[in-house]
């Protein structure tokens, strides 16, 4: 199969210029004017874009947490991907207690093999940091080809600080990098025992526990293992602008301190944990919703380079038989998460480019090509020859209004109902099949489940 995309907007996270794009099985073979190959499918794409596909490199998918087990599996995530422009995923598999690293990242492959329709790879979680553990940081970086570790410094399943610093230190010396969810467990803890005392339990009140300067902590202290180790890191769902000044005063004195953020992150704002009918349930995610300065910081980090990636945090748990499945007394016990896989590069677009805050070129690097960089994806992420086709066609001006009805996720709701896109995609190419197209007023899915493969990534170099 082969195709061939005819005088489109070519986006790269440096520069945009007209051109053609020839891909011939999974690969671009050529980007340039004028091609002339003979192709299966030749595509005008006059007046759209051709971008990267997007790599989510934050998901969880098919994961049980808190109690319950977050609602896409591997063929409905992935299709909900696809229908939003991201051929690629990175999600995460937690080790359990007394699992090796190999253990964990094979029981997602278990998962995900013959059902994912895009490409895919694995973070290892790290919550059990036995010696052994560490030693296998090694090959999980050189066989394994899952060069990045994640750790959790929140939930029943966080680490302490000499299991990260264990952890930087294995990755400096082999070429991996530690993700970090950094919010302080005992702040949280005592506040979450202060609200317990006043009986004021609403969703809100998960925003108050979760607290900013909780999340400040944890980022200072990730900084200050950074420095001692001579490593570095990468802050996860980063989401307020303190943590986001934790992170640019480290990076001003030269700590390798990288950060993600998540489009909740930049365009919902606390005050929807104060909807009515218990609706702010929806946004009980950790950590949580911020004030509108967060947001507004965000997207400076986002356009200046401190915050080099954005990631979905894709976990959705349904509003109705989920979020309330342990009655909505008590804001503690509501599974953290919230459906986000198939918006990220309409929000991007619309909420970023269109309304001035990054550039395309800049939208391109946060949510593909930055992302191959930073996770070790060497075939992914630039459209380039050479690269595998994953290729976005896209429409700039083509108007959707987002409602779960017309979404792909396995959930019953998204955070962003009603709002109005401008730019979708038009056509979804994952190493050169299509996989999704727009038909009539939403994105249609036309690939097939299992054509998906893992992706061995490669060890990272200093970034
Ligand atoms: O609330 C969230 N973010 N749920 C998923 C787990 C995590 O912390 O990333
Ligand atoms: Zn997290
Ligand atoms: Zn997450």
């Amino acid at each position: 199969m082969s195709v061939l995309l005819k005088n489109g907007l070519v986006v790269t996270a440096t520069g945009s210029y007209v051109a053609d794009v020839f891909a011939d099985g999974d690969i671009i073979k050529a980007v340039g004017s004028g091609l002339a190959m003979k192709a299966d499918e030749t595509v005008d794409a006059t007046g759209k874009y051709i971008l990267p596909g997007a790599i989510d490199p934050h998901t969880h998918i098919d994961m049980p947490f808190m109690g319950t087990t977050s609602s896409d599996d591997w063929k409905t995530g992935s299709i909900a991907a696809a229908c939003g422009g991201t051929t690629c995923i990175v999600d995460f598999s937690l080790q359990g207690k007394g699992e090796s690293l190999k253990d964990a990242v094979d029981r997602q492959k278990g998962k995900a093999d013959g059902k994912t329709v895009v490409d895919y790879s694995i973070h290892p979680g790290v919550t059990d940091a036995r010696p052994d553990v560490i030693d296998e940081v090694k090959k999980a970086i050189h066989e394994y080809g899952t060069p990045s570790f994640k750790i959790f410094l929140f939930y029943d399943f966080r680490v302490d600080d000499y299991a990260m610093i264990r952890l930087l230190e294995e990755t400096k010396t082999h070429g991996g990098l530690v993700q970090v969810h950094a919010e302080s467990f005992d702040m949280i803890r005592r506040l979450n025992e202060q609200f317990a005392a006043t009986g004021k339990l609403g969703p809100m009140q998960h925003a108050k526990a979760h607290a900013i300067l909780a999340e400040e902590e944890a980022v200072d202290r990730c900084t200050k293992a950074v420095e001692f180790t001579g490593s570095r890191i990468y802050i996860v769902h980063l989401s307020s602008s303190r943590g986001l000044w934790k992170v640019r005063q480290a990076r001003d004195r030269g700590l390798r301190i990288q950060a993600e953020t998540c489009p909740q992150y930049l365009t919902l704002t606390e005050d929807r944990y104060n909807e009515p009918d218990w609706n702010g349930a929806k946004y009980v995610m950790s950590p949580p919703l911020r004030p509108q300065e967060s947001l507004d910081e965000m997207w400076l980090g986002l356009r200046d380079g401190d915050v080099q990636t954005v990631g979905t945090d894709h976990c959705p748990f349904n509003f109705k038989g989920q979020k309330d499945m342990n009655g909505k007394a008590d804001y503690k016990v509501i599974p953290n998460g919230a459906p986000g896989i198939e918006t990220m590069l309409m929000l991007m677009h619309t909420e970023g480019v269109v309304k001035g805050r990054i550039t395309l070129e800049r939208m391109v690097d946060v949510i593909s090509t930055g992302t191959a960089r930073m996770f070790g994806l060497s075939n992914k992420g630039a459209v380039a020859a050479g690269k595998d086709a994953d290729l976005v066609v896209f429409d700039p001006k083509r108007k959707f209004t987002i409602t779960q009805k017309r979404l792909h996720q396995n959930v019953d709701y998204t955070p962003w109902e009603g709002w109005e896109m401008t730019g979708m995609p038009q056509i979804v190419y994952s190493r050169g099949k299509k996989v999704a197209e727009w038909s009539g007023d939403q994105m249609k899915f036309v690939g097939a489940a299992g054509a998906g493969r893992f992706v061995k990534r490669v060890p990272l170099a200093a970034f």
